[in-house]
């Protein structure tokens, strides 16, 4: 087993800015002032401080009414994709329209609940809106309807694009003409580091329909486990309804909540700006070692970078000589909705610190160098054909 020294895989909150002496006050309060939640189970929609602070949350961002009784808070929002999968599922083999590089949980979620998924090309925009219209107009004529359609339009994991304005309304207004939903997760929001900030989707379109995922995994630590769902009546009784396990953990809400009392952005501006130093550190990496080879997305928020290889690298033998080298990351095909090949890598950055990426991006750079049939610089125009 090789020793994992530059761990590019996983989209981990960086741990030098988790914020242990507040999270030990919080708890301290907490356990001595809420016996009476703590020792009882919350019921679906859960601990109603911590619903208070995300619809406080979303609703300052997003600049529209946040009802806390509309949130369901869950184990992390990977329950939350579940749940909402179930929820809308009638029969095993609907369809769900994806993007054609999508989060491995979602994706495997929904090949586990037996979805026939239908993957939309990306491009610097996200989900390319040509392509939805083709592909509703020939499911429609198949006499076709999907269950959904999931997008991760901020900060899209694995490409760290962001949809603009104009697209999210484009879909909206497709997802309205054939009548189907928006499952929309918004997991990395908030993890944002320059530039505008995009409307989300429930924020632009009041259609009950739409269901929108959070977390706090990105903006503060994946180990708590807290997401939630945002729905209205009636979907927010249909999400409800495929929920058996009596709610989510109180206390680690109730920590969360009592951390969150005053807002999310006192924590953010602590923690953003170190990941930005870490997204630019990787940047001016791969700008000063990969330049000749690959070329990658330019994020503006979240915890990835997607990077294009040469199309004469051996996919599977780079993983073994990157793990060689010290090397981890996750390969494009894992993202694919249909596990193609696909000549893309994700690097995640959150959790390494700079001396590693300094040091990783040189050992991964060899690697693909290694794994090469010529020695020939690339010039891609683009990320995608
Ligand atoms: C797009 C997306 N959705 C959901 C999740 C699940 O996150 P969590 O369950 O930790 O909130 C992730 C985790 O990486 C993700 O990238």
């Amino acid at each position: 087993m090789d020793e994992i020294l530059y761990d590019f895989g996983t989209g981990r909150s960086d741990p030098s800015t988790f914020p242990v002496a507040a999270l030990q006050a919080a708890a301290t309060k907490v356990i001595a002032e809420q016996i009476e939640p703590l020792t009882n189970y919350p019921g679906g929609l859960g601990h109603e401080g911590l619903r208070r602070a995300m619809a406080e949350r979303e609703s300052s961002r997003e600049g529209v009414p946040v009802d806390p009784d509309h949130i369901i808070l869950t184990n992390g929002s990977m329950q939350a994709v579940t749940l909402t999968a179930e929820a809308l599922q009638v029969d095993k083999g609907d369809t769900v329209i994806v993007e054609e590089f999508s989060y491995p949980g979602t994706l495997s979620a929904y090949r586990s609940l037996g979805y026939e998924m239908h993957g939309i090309g990306l491009d610097e925009g996200g989900m390319r809106m040509d392509q939805l219209e083709d592909r509703l107009q020939s499911l429609d004529a198949k006499g076709k309807r999907p269950k959904f359609i999931y997008a991760i339009s901020t900060y899209q994991n694995p490409t760290g694009f962001v949809m603009p304005k104009a697209r999210r309304l484009e879909m909206i207004d497709l997802a309205a003409r054939y009548d189907i939903p928006i499952v929309e997760d918004n997991c990395y929001a908030d993890v944002h580091y320059e530039g505008e900030v995009e409307p989300a989707i429930f924020a632009l379109d009041d259609n009950p329909q739409h269901l929108y995922l959070g977390s706090l995994s990105k903006i503060l630590a994946p180990g708590l486990r807290l997401g939630y769902v945002l729905a209205r009546p009636p979907m927010l009784d249909k999400v409800l309804a495929r929920r058996h396990d009596a709610g989510s953990n109180v206390l680690a809400a109730a920590i969360a909540a009592e951390f969150y009392k005053d807002g999310i952005s006192e924590h953010a501006a602590v923690s953003n700006p170190v990941l930005k130093g870490k997204r630019d550190l990787l940047l001016d990496e791969l700008q000063d070692h990969m330049s000749e080879l690959c070329v990658w997305s330019k994020p503006v928020g979240g915890l990835f970078i997607w990077v294009r290889l040469p199309d004469d690298v051996n996919l599977k033998r780079l993983m073994s000589e990157a793990a060689a080298r010290g090397v981890k990351y996750l390969p494009g095909i894992s993202f694919h909705y249909e596990f193609a090949k696909a000549p893309y890598l994700r690097l995640a950055f959150g959790h390494l610190n700079h001396n590693q990426i300094s040091l990783g991006v040189p050992a991964l750079t060899a690697a693909i160098q290694a794994c090469r049939t010529s020695n020939e610089p690339v010039a891609f125009d683009s990320l995608f054909d």
